[in-house]
């Protein structure tokens, strides 16, 4: 049985205890000095975080994992651990709207040269680097529009170059989608998501493979960012059952996704799993499932206000509800704004619409999704 922990080292208990911790004592001054035990302060990992990392170690099948304490966090720390002022970075377009604030003010103050690429790049990403790229910022699928990429064809090119890989893999989870197995060198999970699976708990890991390692566990203790032993415990606790809450967020995003494309009032249906989705071929190439978060346009007039007709959509709903985040039990909506990108045009045929399918029962959502519709006539 794989626990993240050796049940023996806590008298068979089949979970490690909470171990919340600042001070670790020493039995004398020289072994202050030179410690000889595992633990010696909290920011440096307990044994409920190390039990965390463990599990996330083996899931990802990295050398090591680090813990922060929300999955913008797991994003920006590894940009502050490869990259430098001067050096160049390549961010997909479709990243999460945090990370490209992060990116735009804090990375552009620190000297650091940032260039967005479209997602469908591929192996063409070569046209891009320049001697100074260091990095290469992968998210597939991307925030809100689920665009997915060709990561070993990206990872290849990048370390042609000596650039660092890392890759937002929060949408697969691991369960789906092993970055580390296609070229990535770091795999960045918002733990907040399917991990902790109940919309109250903040966490993000950060899992790298050998040639990476020392350089994210440097950047992790020089900033003292790390994560707090309940929340690790709640996520370790989440990832017992997160296999069978995705099958059924699986299952249940897809009937919907179905559904809503099957009709006149929705023009496009974005979820990766759908064979109309553009390079569903290389999503099924590259992941074993999907989890329960996709959006859809839907079908307006070409003078309509478009975010008026989102509202009026979203203010109809009674199950879904309205709010940021997604991988939890409850099922949510927002009206999706793709303002902020460079490359990557939003739908002209209406506004865009995210759902996170949670796990309610199915036909019990698309009545309420009826109720949107009848909202936007
Ligand atoms: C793809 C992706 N990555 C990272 C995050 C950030 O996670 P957190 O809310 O824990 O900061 C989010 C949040 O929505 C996200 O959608």
């Amino acid at each position: 049985m794989k626990t993240g922990h050796d049940p023996l080292d806590y008298h068979g208990f089949i979970n490690p205890p909470v171990v919340r911790a600042s001070t670790v004592l020493f039995p004398d001054a020289a072994s202050m000095e030179t410690p000889r035990q595992k633990y010696t302060y909290g920011t440096r990992g307990t044994p409920t975080t190390d039990a965390l990392c463990s599990a996330v170690n083996e899931l990802e099948g990295a050398a090591g994992t680090i813990i922060v304490p929300s999955g913008l966090a797991a994003v920006t720390l590894p940009f502050l651990a490869y990259l430098s002022p001067g050096d160049h970075a390549l961010i997909v377009d479709s990243v999460y709207g945090n990370v490209r604030h992060f990116c735009d003010t804090m990375l552009a103050r620190f000297g650091v040269e940032i260039e967005y690429y479209h997602p469908s790049i591929g192996a063409d990403i070569e046209t891009l680097f320049k001697p100074n790229t260091k990095l290469v910022h992968l998210e597939a699928p991307g925030s809100n529009t689920f665009d997915i990429q060709d990561v070993p064809a990206i990872s290849a090119v990048a370390h042609r170059h000596d650039a660092v890989v890392t890759m937002d893999n929060t949408w697969a989870t691991p369960f789906y989608f092993r970055p580390l197995d296609f070229g990535v060198d770091v795999s960045i999970q918002a733990s907040t998501k399917y991990p902790a699976g109940h919309g109250d708990i903040l966490l993000g890991t950060v899992s790298a493979n050998a040639r990476s390692w020392k350089k994210l566990r440097q950047a992790n203790g020089a900033l003292g960012i790390c994560g707090a032993a309940d929340d690790a415990y709640q996520v370790l606790r989440g990832l017992r059952t997160m296999g069978v809450r995705l099958e059924r967020h699986q299952s249940s995003a897809l009937a919907v996704a179905q559904w809503l494309e099957a009709r006149d009032d929705v023009a496009r249906v974005l979820h990766p799993a759908l064979p109309s989705f553009p390079d569903h071929a290389i999503w099924k190439r590259d992941f074993k499932g999907s989890s329960g978060v996709f959006s859809f346009v839907l079908a307006v007039g070409r003078h309509d206000d478009f975010k008026a007709k989102a509202h009026a959509f979203l203010d109809a709903l009674e199950i879904f509800g309205l709010g940021y985040s997604w991988g939890g039990f409850a099922s949510l909506a927002l009206h999706v704004d793709l303002n902020e990108r460079q490359i990557l045009q939003p739908p002209a045929e209406g506004p865009v619409l995210r759902l996170h399918v949670g796990l309610e029962d199915v036909d019990d959502l698309k009545e309420d999704l009826k109720r949107g519709f009848a909202a936007v006539l």
